[in-house]
């Protein structure tokens, strides 16, 4: 069992804070002033390191970088009006991390320091999360494999660290989507419902092939038939069909069990609506539009937070959407902001103090 007292803790000498504006920051490219670093050998977890953020020495043949035994989760801490920090449903991105890290054939990251780790790290660089409507402190967990030989098996060893990158918002407009009907995300029996890093790398081409037809990015579909559809570039997708809230379900192992999605889902409820998890086909979707009780589409994610559709093309027939005129989204996603942001009693235990 691993406690605080266990973590080797270096700080660094002085702040990188004062040379960066918190108030106007792009995603994920200013990191905090500390990391944590914790080895896996011989079977067993080392000793967890807190120290001052740095470049990793490794070698060239780093097995991750060759066979991509590689996963990560992504957090989010805020800051209330008060300047108390807590961070939102880690304990969910726990489970699912060691949920992908069995699937990748990786050791399971203990609790103690996940949650531990995560806890001392966030208060040592409190001073880094913005406290501005949309920003927040994204916190990236990830494991990848250190073995330094290319034989293909899993590593014998694995390095666990977390970073922390003060942002803003993710997608800055709402967001014209291309139906993907030829490459494909996620196949059953596939990694689909982990968060492994070569699930972004290897939908990086049919999401630049969007985006040379003007498209931001891909909803992806099913890979029997290109009809169920599944998630929508680092997202997953909600339509509000007539008085329902329909997401697709999990069932195929195709899509991950965003937390973000979850939270959604019951917030949804609370706002009177039948939520539906289900096999959602395009041409439901489009018949809906038809029909003109397709009345919003929108993303939700950790990054992305609740993301605005306002174009979905499905071959030649384009569904457009008046985002301005909207109300469930944008509800949504105040909802949700006035938990993380402390505005509002957690009532579903969400928010995990840090201080
Ligand atoms: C997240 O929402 O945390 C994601 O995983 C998206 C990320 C790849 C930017």
């Amino acid at each position: 069992m691993i406690a605080a007292a266990d973590f080797n803790i270096t700080k660094v000498e002085r702040s990188k804070l004062n040379d960066i504006n918190l108030s106007n920051i792009p995603f994920g490219k200013y990191f905090t002033d500390h990391m944590l670093e914790v080895d896996y050998e011989d079977g067993e977890w080392k000793t967890p390191e807190i120290k001052p953020y740095q470049p990793l020495l490794i070698e060239p043949s780093l097995a991750a970088i060759h066979y991509g035994q590689s996963i990560f989760e992504g957090i989010k801490a805020y800051k209330n009006d008060k300047g108390e920090a807590a961070i939102f449903r880690p304990q969910d991105n726990f489970k699912r991390f060691n949920i992908s890290a069995e699937r990748m054939q990786m050791p399971a990251v203990p609790e103690e320091i996940f949650m531990e780790g995560l806890k001392l790290l966030v208060s040592l660089d409190s001073n880094w999360i913005p406290q501005k409507e949309d920003h927040s402190l994204y916190i990236r967990p990830f494991m990848f494999s250190t073995d330094e030989m290319i034989g293909v098996k899993p590593s014998e060893k694995y390095k666990f660290m977390i970073i922390l990158s003060p942002t803003g918002p993710y997608y800055n407009a709402p967001m014209r989507i291309y139906v993907e009907e030829k490459y494909v995300r996620a196949v059953p029996g596939g990694v689909g419902y982990a968060k492994a890093a070569g699930n972004y790398g290897s939908a990086m081409f049919a999401t630049a092939e969007a985006k040379k037809i003007g498209y931001d990015q891909v909803l992806w579909t099913d890979a029997y038939e290109h009809k169920y559809v599944q998630e929508c570039g680092t997202m997953n997708v909600f339509f509000i069909i007539g008085n329902k809230a329909i997401t697709p379900d999990l069932g195929a192992g195709t899509i991950l069990a965003g937390i973000t999605r979850d939270s959604a889902m019951a917030v949804l409820k609370e706002m009177g609506f039948t939520v539906e998890e289900k096999a959602l086909s395009i041409d439901e979707i489009i018949e809906a539009h038809k029909a003109g009780i397709l009345h919003e589409v929108f993303g939700t994610g950790t990054a992305a937070t609740i993301s605005l559709i306002k174009e979905l093309r499905y071959k030649d027939y384009v569904m457009k959407f008046s985002v301005e005129q909207w109300n469930t989204a944008p509800a949504l996603k105040a909802r949700l902001n006035a938990i993380r942001y402390g505005k509002v009693p957690d009532i579903h235990n969400w928010m995990y103090k840090v201080d």
